[in-house]
């Protein structure tokens, strides 16, 4: 039975799954690395953790599958991070992560240096600490001995892309977080690269999401048990593949992903940006369409949090019964009223990009009486969450985007109460679909199309996505969750200055 295969290099370890060309799952393996913080709002990673992750759960996916009927393998991964090579293709230092923020400087620099409103007409997106372009400026401010040695700037998945094939090669969806693609014309801006002294010769060959961009190497084929020779596909950024995955190919469907990071993301025929640059407009992985995104850079990361530094007792039942402690705390907080009775979250743990663009942004529980008890602290973590979903939702209407339904995804997906504290506060149903491997998944549609088993993307999407069920909105928590969406929106407006001022304090 012929497969395809997908490789995630995501955050909190790679992914690798097989599936059939009916799109069922064959098997699939995650291999897990730390996440280092050097310093307050830095985060960063070691491309060797990367290379030994992908290089072992391929390894793994090679005994559970037969190896010889793999047809394509396609790729996937965090967006925005950047691996620096020296001339000998040897990695120069830890890369910088797209919730990374310590480029604020850099950012602003190519603002003034290029103009908020010519860098939105060059590149479609305004300067974002997260993105790369202003981290390799940070690489020749900070470390110039390292930067003078510079010969290659490559994403996560693609460095992974290298060492399975030897070829530098990038995807258009992931080249537009960067800042230095042309997301209009899909190439790159050298241009602007000229503008920002920045060398075109760093920057690999891009390809449509679909596209072969090598084989896999006799060496890697030894290291994963993959037979030599295996097509390497282009793939996507982690949001433009999980939206393949989620079957967001066409106008009118969107979706909402709760991993890490929190985005809202909707596809787009034409070139759409916000005036403000409030939402990502990037390349998609169906060659020739584009997407818009809203990104908060923590969503399930805000749950994470929580549970990990307050549910310590659900935890320790979680692992006495082997139920999943989210599932305690999502029970307790279903219990609590809409609202939470003025508690309000703001879940800017990392800063911010989507509706602020604030690397010094804060999160805050606003709102605490004698009355509020963990368990409303659990709710106001959910909805905080969800009214930042619905910042993006709401921008994204401004720009005439249809929002009518929205798939869910990623690990916050699975709580229906959240699900329907999304539907709530957004004032939209929430669909789920039949598969839930996100970015991985998307990877392997990539793949099955390089490989030839589907003509095109959209034909790969109808033939195995559909929709499973549906959640409406609630109508009694509409107007409730209106007025308390306009609270949160004007509790960071009110903050934002102490929050200026608490950053340079640090
Ligand atoms: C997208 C983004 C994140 C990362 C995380 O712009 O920064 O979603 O790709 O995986």
């Amino acid at each position: 039975m012929s497969s395809v295969l997908g490789l995630d290099v995501g955050t909190s370890g790679t992914k690798a799954i097989a599936m059939n060309a009916e799109g069922k799952l064959l098997a699939s393996a995650l291999v897990e690395y730390p996440l280092y913080s050097p310093k307050p709002n830095w985060a960063e990673q070691d491309p060797a953790d990367w290379k030994r992750a992908a290089f072992d759960a391929l390894k793994q996916l090679a005994g559970r599958i037969n190896p010889r009927e793999v047809k394509a393998l396609g790729l996937t991964g965090q967006m925005h991070g950047s691996v620096f090579l020296d001339a000998k293709n040897q990695v120069l230092r830890n890369a910088l992560l797209w919730c990374d923020q310590r480029t604020a400087d850099q950012c602003a620099a190519i603002t003034e240096k290029v103009g908020e409103k010519r860098l939105l007409e060059m590149v479609s997106n305004p300067a974002l600490t997260g993105f790369t372009a202003p981290k390799i400026l940070w690489l020749r401010d900070h470390e110039p001995a390292l930067y003078d040695r510079l010969k290659k700037v490559l994403l996560p998945k693609d460095y992974i892309r290298f060492e399975l094939t030897g070829e530098f090669a990038t995807d258009v969806a992931d080249a537009s977080g960067t800042l230095l693609f042309d997301v209009k014309n899909r190439c790159w801006h050298k241009e602007l690269m000229s503008v920002l002294g920045i060398d075109p010769e760093f920057m690999p060959a891009s390809y449509e999401g679909p596209e072969i961009t090598g084989y896999l190497s006799k060496d890697a084929a030894k290291k994963t048990g993959l037979p030599a020779g295996i097509p390497v596909v282009a793939g996507g950024g982690d949001q433009a593949a999980g939206g393949v995955g989620c079957g967001i190919v066409r106008t009118g469907v969107i979706s909402a992903s709760l991993g890490t990071s929190g985005v809202v993301f909707a596809f787009a025929d034409t070139v759409s940006t916000d005036p403000e640059g409030r939402v990502h407009t990037f390349c998609h992985s169906v060659p020739g369409k584009w997407h818009v995104m809203g990104v908060m850079l923590s969503a399930g990361g805000a749950l994470q949090w929580f549970r990990n530094t307050l549910c310590q007792s659900e935890r320790a039942v979680g692992e006495q019964t082997g139920v999943d402690p989210y599932e305690y705390i999502t029970a307790e907080a279903a219990q609590v009223p809409v609202g939470c009775e003025g508690l309000i979250f703001l879940p800017y743990l990392t800063g911010e990009r989507t509706p602020h663009k604030d690397p010094y942004a804060k999160a805050a529980f606003l709102g605490l009486s004698l009355r509020h008890t963990k368990a409303y602290m659990a709710r106001a973590v959910l909805e905080g969450v969800a009214f930042g979903m619905r910042d993006s939702l709401e921008i994204m209407r401004g720009m005439g985007i249809t929002t009518s339904e929205v798939r869910a995804s990623g690990g916050g997906a699975r709580s229906s109460v959240w699900k329907q504290i999304l539907a709530d506060t957004g004032r939209v149903p929430m669909v789920t679909i039949n598969v839930d491997e996100g970015p991985s998944y998307g990877a392997a549609i990539l793949a099955s199309v390089a490989a030839g088993m589907y003509a095109n993307v959209e034909e790969a999407c109808d033939a195995i996505i559909h929709e499973t069920a549906r959640l409406e909105p609630n109508p009694k928590n509409l107007a409730p969750y209106d007025q308390w969406f306009k609270e949160y929106q004007a509790a960071y407006q009110a903050l934002a200055p102490s929050f200026r001022r608490i950053a340079s304090l640090l």
